[in-house]
């Protein structure tokens, strides 16, 4: 062991150049001091809706990250919307960004399915829609009723799903969720500043013009 001081001052070095490069460096790239214009903030009920989302573990089937043109599989091409920047994600703290894609990509969900109805009979049995749909129920954000409330939210289901001589009612958490995938919409334009940030390893295809990224 009498290496022992090259051994030590080695592994710090290695250590301080990964922190450098993974942390550091990224950090400073991805900095975003405004948040584009067109995106608001969360409201409250959003933001309960969100803490559904991470609870109930959305985002271990669900990625927030449409692909870029560059990228293997494009996904604007899929109706995804249009490669993500970082101020898309000013107010995610943290990001949903999400490894996994056993189901698509929810970034822009409320832009091609806005019905609050499709999102409440979806969550309580997605076989109610496509009966290929390997995605859990959440029946336990739902509530078996006899008789209806005044401003109970009830769960339209084909009759082959309707539990005999009962209402499905969406409690509190199910509309919470709803209202949080009702505000995943980020296909505004965005701009080429904002493009560049993104990996230039993932850089546009040659003769791709910045409005087929979404670019202003
Ligand atoms: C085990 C994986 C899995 C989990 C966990 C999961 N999903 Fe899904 N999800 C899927 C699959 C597969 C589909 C495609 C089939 C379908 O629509 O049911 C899907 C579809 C969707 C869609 C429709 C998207 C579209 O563009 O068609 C929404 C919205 C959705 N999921 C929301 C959620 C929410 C919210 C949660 C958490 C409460 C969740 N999912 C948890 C697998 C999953």
């Amino acid at each position: 062991m009498n290496r022992l001081l090259p051994l030590l001052i080695g592994a710090i070095g290695v250590l301080l150049l990964a922190t450098l490069m993974l942390v550091i460096l990224p950090a400073w790239q991805l900095r975003t001091s405004e948040p584009p214009a067109p995106l608001k903030p969360y409201t409250v009920q959003q933001l309960q809706g969100r803490d559904q989302y991470v609870a109930n573990g959305c985002l271990y089937c669900h990625s927030q990250q449409p692909r870029s043109s560059g990228q293997t599989l494009f996904d604007t091409a899929r109706g995804w919307g249009r490669a993500s920047t970082p101020g898309d994600y000013f107010y995610d703290s943290p990001h949903l960004l999400g490894t996994m894609r056993t189901g698509p990509d929810l970034f822009n969900v409320a832009a091609r399915m806005k019905s609050r109805d499709w999102h409440l009979t979806h969550l309580y049995q997605p076989r109610a829609i496509f009966d290929w749909s390997l995605m859990p129920s959440y029946p336990y954000m739902f509530e078996l009723k006899a008789q209806l409330e005044p401003g109970d939210v009830l769960v339209r289901l084909p009759e082959s799903l309707q539990p005999e001589g009962k209402h499905v009612v969406a409690r509190q958490e199910a509309l919470d969720l709803v209202e949080y995938l009702l505000a995943l919409d980020r296909t505004y334009a965005t701009t080429s500043q904002e493009l560049d940030k993104r990996d230039r390893g993932y850089d546009r295809r040659p003769g791709e013009t910045l409005m087929d990224s979404g670019a202003q």
